[in-house]
């Protein structure tokens, strides 16, 4: 029999998923059959978990998380704090930096504690930094805090004190890209560092598209690498309409060549130190639901399995990058 992904692997393979997706038999049959680690695409962020300062929606949250021990599988939770996720009661409330961090550190508490001992590893921070590598100056906490990285640092600390073998790591994209983004990431960790913030890994999104140059890929991924954390292609998928057109068709071709993006984005990642190797997780499972329809172009095709849930080029193209 052919080998499946998590057969192979030598680190885990991740996907990013929902409890309707799960419901689905199709969808849930694939993950299982391929994937042995699970993220919530968004369940398990603020704005869903977090209803009220004192009002906790666990529901989907518990329904991954039993799905994933049932099915043997590791978790990777994302992720305790996201500027695009904050609920609107917590900005209208315009906290001032005391009540802000308390709260906040209730809730690091109350979400990793609640799933202490299950949920192996937290996306702490998400998206901090924007693309001139500057801290995104539209979000909550750059406003309210005069030292937002402090702030983030201890943060990273409740994390740890709630749970001390926890994996915490800084999740943002296109780190292994843009080198202006890869040092502002760098000067954070050199300063949880020095002063003793926890931090094991970086996960770099990965949205990436096959027409991405590979060298750049290499080079950045060599670099980020160098700081000697855990890490996890967090996000991947490869999107293919590259001028967002109404009539691509996505031929022989194009199929080919971003199954030649998954390998090479594997090969890559497998040359790094095994011990760094965390996991590499995909944005879904099949081209049938992908928020990139959304968010790029209503034609795209960027996971591994067609909307029929049969196996593409792309995942011959990840099952052949693997060692
Ligand atoms: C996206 C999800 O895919 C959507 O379903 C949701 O509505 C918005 O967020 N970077 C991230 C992810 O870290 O959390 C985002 O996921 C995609 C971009």
């Amino acid at each position: 029999m052919t080998k499946t992904l998590k057969g192979k692997a030598l680190f885990p393979i991740g996907a990013a998923v929902s409890v309707a997706r799960l419901k689905d038999i199709n969808f849930s049959g694939a993950f299982k059959n391929n994937y042995n680690q699970l993220s919530a695409e968004y369940e398990m962020k603020m704005t869903h978990i977090w209803t009220s300062p004192a009002g906790y929606s666990f529901t989907n949250p518990d329904y991954l998380v039993n799905y994933a021990i049932q099915n043997s599988m590791k978790i990777h939770g994302h992720a305790l704090l996201w500027y695009s996720s904050f609920p609107d009661w917590f900005k209208t409330a315009a906290y001032d930096s005391l009540n802000f961090e308390n709260n906040v550190k209730t809730y690091i508490q109350t979400v990793v504690g609640r799933f202490k001992g299950k949920i192996g590893s937290w996306d702490v921070a998400n998206e901090i930094f924007a693309d001139n590598g500057s801290l995104r100056t539209d979000a909550t906490v750059y406003k309210t805090f005069k030292d937002p990285v402090a702030f983030y640092g201890r943060c990273f600390r409740y994390a740890r004190d709630t749970d001390p073998v926890v994996k915490l790591f800084y999740n943002d994209y296109d780190m292994v890209l843009n080198s202006a983004k890869r040092n502002a990431v760098r000067k954070l960790v050199e300063r949880f560092r020095s002063e003793g913030y926890p931090i094991d890994g970086i996960g770099d999104q990965f949205h990436t598209t096959s027409w991405t140059s590979k060298q750049t890929i290499n080079t950045g991924l060599t670099d980020l690498a160098s700081l000697g954390l855990l890490i996890h292609i967090s996000e991947l998928d490869i999107r293919v309409n590259q001028n967002k057109s109404d009539s691509y068709i996505f031929t022989e071709a194009e199929k080919q060549k971003q199954s030649d993006m998954y390998k090479a984005i594997v090969e890559m990642y497998e040359t790094l130190p095994q011990v760094q190797k965390f996991a590499i997780t995909t944005w879904g499972i099949t081209d049938k639901y992908t928020w990139l329809t959304g968010w790029w172009h209503p034609k795209e095709y960027p996971l591994l399995f067609d909307s029929n849930y049969s196996k593409k080029k792309a995942y011959d193209g990840f099952l052949s990058g693997l060692k």
